[in-house]
């Protein structure tokens, strides 16, 4: 069967338009790094935040050379820390969110960066990220939460590792120490 050769070519295009689209969908689900907020951050009991081991003191938690663990609890209408004081982390570490809510469900995005996370009641989101450069960042709670909804934010300050001190770690010793201590895995406290 004799194909005209522009046929040939439109056929050839339509295919790759279609691997182009499929290519597409595929990088969007799995290759961009967007994920549902699920259990892989633990659970917790939201209404036991007080008699957590880290949500009980949220904030900056020391956990490795370079690595820290930030607690934060969402409520109405702040974040704990980071709206009445700021996130203090030092610039080029390794910093892990550990996001959960008290009351309703709210949003919790560092604004200019890729965390951006539902902080849901009895769910801990957990988003690692690095930051390099000194800056402060802007929190914005992003899904709608109540009537003052649109004054909830806070403050991330990447502070340089000259800044940084205990003063600013929830677990102080943990600096003095050789051995990173090992993270508490989140329970369910009931
Ligand atoms: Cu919290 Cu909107």
């Amino acid at each position: 069967m004799e194909i005209h050769r522009f046929e040939k070519l439109w056929v050839a295009l339509a295919l790759l338009l279609i691997v182009g689209f499929i290519g597409t969908v595929t990088y969007g689900a799995v290759g961009a790094g967007v994920k549902m907020v699920d259990d892989s951050g633990g659970t917790v009991d939201p209404n036991a935040l007080n008699d957590h081991p880290r949500f009980g003191e949220p904030g900056t938690y020391q956990t490795g050379e370079n690595e820290y663990d930030v607690y934060v609890i969402s409520r109405q209408f702040l974040f704990e820390p980071g709206t009445n004081e700021p996130i203090r982390v030092p610039a080029g570490s390794t910093v892990t969110f550990h996001i959960t809510s008290s009351d309703v469900i709210h949003g919790f995005e560092v604004a200019g960066t890729n965390v951006n996370t539902m902080a849901i009641p009895g769910q801990v989101a957990r988003v690692t990220v690095q930051f390099e450069e000194t800056r402060n960042y802007g929190i914005i709670c992003h899904e709608y939460c109540g009537a003052a909804h649109h004054t909830m934010e806070g403050q991330l300050q990447v502070v340089p590792q000259s800044e940084f001190s205990s003063a600013d770690l929830q677990n102080p010793a943990v600096a003095d120490r050789d051995e990173p201590v090992n993270d508490v895995d989140e329970e369910e406290t009931e």
